[in-house]
């Protein structure tokens, strides 16, 4: 049970890295959870937390109406590790001081580090961090002494071992700081003596039994996209339930090509889950709504309330259920408010908002404490195949904001058709660099553990392997030769983005030749086409999608 497991708590100060530091925690196998710096100090003594850390933040500590904390957090007997505005702010508490410094420490920065301090075990006295600050601490509270300094800034790190508190200026959590995730793992398994417990192989496990708890005989209603979180909640469910879940997947006629039957043939009665598996084939449906609109925004409200009047009409036929499941994960719930009780209603696709009129008592969501990688893992726990696991991310409305202008079924075949080129040949690429870097390492797919198969798909990738990548249509036709024959075609504009959170991105280098293969491919293969554009727009100014 997750009440059981050892936990870390991490306060929040609206640093920009606040997730990531929870990530890291749990990479170190320690469950963590993120709270805002408001919460009331009893609730979190109630957590029975093993650690505390706090995180940075944009305020200035000394400043009036600052985020702060209750002194009492230092006194709880559970080691405290404060990061950039975290320190300050614990030394700021303590009766230190802490100051605007001349100028920003930012960036790449070398520091010295004291290694008789448990926070740099195994770190070299000479390494590197990633600092962003203005305010530094210029008297340390008392009874902490600096442990690590860089050119301009005396106290990088600092401790007080008795009380066990300990300060970090700098930030562990990010890559740019490389011996980073060594500072958090002490802290957290050395300093706060968590023992790891926290896997996913466990939490499965667990989940199973929780779900058997929670529904007993009831009956459960997934709306299942295919996506990577609808798809492990499945899985999770149906492990858990079997037939008590009902699946209902809508193809809308929008999926990439062939994606209809790729769930079908893991979800469906030939798969390896035992569930009911409800697919709705609507695609006639959404043609005729779709037809000759063109405004984007009317596109995607079209699909948003089309899906909900399908998802409807198939939940009316099974009737009263008793719960409705939901693939929310932890970054929905962080960012909807910390924490809080409210359940996150993650509208399916995200774009049109819950049925009125499905019947059900209350809503499930077994993912909600779960990070996205998390998530994968315990999909690959389950057996659902890596493929799937590792989907990229792909928009609710589908290839409707992949088709610029309106919508017709021939010009989704020609999207479906460009798309799976330029998806089978990054794929082709991608493997054989797979190949020359790595080895025989992974080469027996039927002797790789869970992790394994992880690293495999997220740590052994090119450099230019994109985050997201898809064709769309334009609605921009041109003139061109094929053979001895003048043709008037639809451009393809090829997309592919480099990017951490998706909020920001930047073009994906892909080879050229591999750009080039895939040109030559869509003019040949794909009927309709005699252009392929490469898009080389960053976000922001552009989104992701073209629509
Ligand atoms: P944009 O185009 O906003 O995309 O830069 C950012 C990320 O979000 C995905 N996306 C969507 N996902 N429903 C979704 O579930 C949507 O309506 C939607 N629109 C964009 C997009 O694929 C990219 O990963």
């Amino acid at each position: 049970m997750l009440q059981d497991k050892e936990k870390v708590i991490v306060i929040d100060f609206g640093g920009q890295y606040n997730q990531l530091v929870a990530r890291r925690v749990r990479e170190c196998n320690v469950y963590c959870e993120i709270y805002s710096y408001k919460t009331d100090i009893e609730k979190i003594k109630a957590m029975n937390p093993k650690g505390i850390i706090l995180t940075g933040g944009p305020a200035s500590c000394y400043e009036e109406g600052a985020a702060t904390c209750s002194p009492e957090l230092f006194n709880l007997g559970v080691p405290v590790l404060g990061l950039c505005y975290g320190a300050q702010l614990m030394n700021h508490v303590l009766g230190g001081k802490v100051e605007r410094a001349s100028a920003r420490e930012y960036g790449k920065t070398e520091i010295v580090t004291d290694s008789s301090s448990a926070l740099f075990k195994g770190v070299p006295e000479n390494t590197t961090c990633w600092m962003s600050h203005f305010d530094y601490i210029s008297k340390m509270a008392p009874g902490f002494r600096s442990v690590a300094h860089s050119d301009n800034c005396p106290v990088a790190a600092c401790e007080n071992r008795e009380r066990n508190l300990y300060g970090i200026q700098f930030h562990p959590e990010v890559l740019h700081t490389p011996e980073g995730s060594k500072m958090l793992y002490n802290f957290v398994r050395g300093i706060c003596g968590c023992s790891g417990d926290w896997r996913m192989d466990t939490f499965v496990e667990d989940s199973i039994r929780d779900i058997r708890e929670k529904v007993g005989n009831g009956k459960v209603l997934l709306a299942l996209s295919g996506g990577v979180d609808s798809s492990v909640v499945a899985g999770l469910l149906s492990r858990a339930i079997g037939k008590q879940l009902t699946c209902v997947f809508v193809d809308h006629g929008l999926l990439r090509k062939d994606e209809g039957d790729e769930v079908e043939a893991v979800f469906g009665p030939k798969g390896n889950f035992n569930l009911n598996f409800v697919r709705v084939n609507a695609a006639d449906r959404y043609y005729i709504k779709l037809a000759g609109v063109s405004e984007p925004e009317r596109k995607r409200k079209i699909i948003g309330e089309e899906f909900i009047r399908v998802f409807e009409d198939e939940a009316k036929k099974i009737g009263k259920v008793d719960f409705l499941a939901q693939g929310t994960i932890y970054p929905d719930v962080v960012e909807s408010g910390l924490g809080g009780e409210s359940a996150v209603i993650k509208s399916h696709h995200n774009v049109g908002g819950l049925p009125d009129h499905v019947d059900f008592k209350e809503i499930i969501e077994p993912l909600r404490n779960l990070f996205k990688d998390e998530v994968r893992k315990a999909g690959l726990q389950l057996g659902i195949p890596a493929e799937l696991v590792f989907r990229q991310p792909f928009p609710g409305p589908g290839l409707g904001v992949r088709i610029m202008g309106d919508i017709s079924a021939e010009k989704v075949k020609i999207v479906q058709e460009a798309d799976a080129i330029y998806r089978e040949e990054i794929a082709k690429a991608a493997k054989e660099w797979k190949k020359e870097n790595t080895g025989d390492r992974f080469a027996d797919e039927s002797k790789l553990s869970v992790d394994e198969i992880f690293s495999r798909e997220r740590d052994f990738n090119p450099p230019w392997m994109p985050d997201q990548y898809f064709a769309a249509l334009t609605n921009v036709r041109s003139v061109g030769v094929m053979g001895d024959e003048r043709t008037y075609d639809y451009a393809v504009a090829l997309r592919a983005v480099r990017t951490l959170d998706f909020m920001t991105a930047e073009a994906a280098d892909i080879p050229f030749s591999v750009l080039q293969t895939v040109m030559s491919r869509i003019i040949n293969e794909v009927r309709g086409v005699n252009r392929v554009f490469y898009d080389l727009t960053s976000k922001p100014p552009g989104t992701i999608e073209l629509e």
